[in-house]
């Protein structure tokens, strides 16, 4: 069984992702940072690739290519500020989810490394 299915596979990302971006949606320093007016179509790219990268469908790949995350951020500035806040949503989405600490341990842990990971100001890296 992969990590996709073991978590309760599309439903569970949907939940999670949709939580985390009401977050985004009234953070003040993190909203300003989308280009779009509309959400929906950012949520559902966070949802596809974390879906694809705990071994659910591919879907991710076959409309994005290959994920290239930490490039594909550079046009946005992400200092300890917004990275702390990205993680403050994600933490509040991943407690409603109320998984196993044998689930939760490794998805949160990912999720803070690769948080710190996508930081792109030099000072704050
Ligand atoms: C895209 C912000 C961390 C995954 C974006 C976008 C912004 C953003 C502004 C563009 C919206 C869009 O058009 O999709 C941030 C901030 C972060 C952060 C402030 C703070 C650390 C992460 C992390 C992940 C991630 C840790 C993965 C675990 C994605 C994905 C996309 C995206 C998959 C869409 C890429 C694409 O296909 O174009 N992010 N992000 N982000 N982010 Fe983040």
């Amino acid at each position: 069984m992969t990590f996709f299915e073991a978590v309760g596979g599309e439903e569970t990302f949907t939940r999670l992702v949709r939580r985390f971006y009401e977050g985004v949606a009234a953070d003040p320093v993190l909203r300003p940072l989308y280009p779009e007016a509309d959400l929906g179509p950012a949520e559902e790219r966070l949802r596809l690739f974390l879906m694809q990268y705990w071994g659910g469908p591919r879907t991710y790949s076959e409309r994005r290519g290959h994920p290239r995350l930490r490039m594909r951020h550079f046009p946005y500035r992400i200092g300890a500020e917004e990275r702390d806040r990205w993680l403050a949503h994600m933490r509040a989405a991943v407690d409603e989810l109320e998984l196993p600490a044998h689930l939760e341990e490794p998805l949160w842990k990912y999720l803070v490394y690769a948080a710190y990971g996508m930081v792109n100001v030099p000072e704050d890296a």
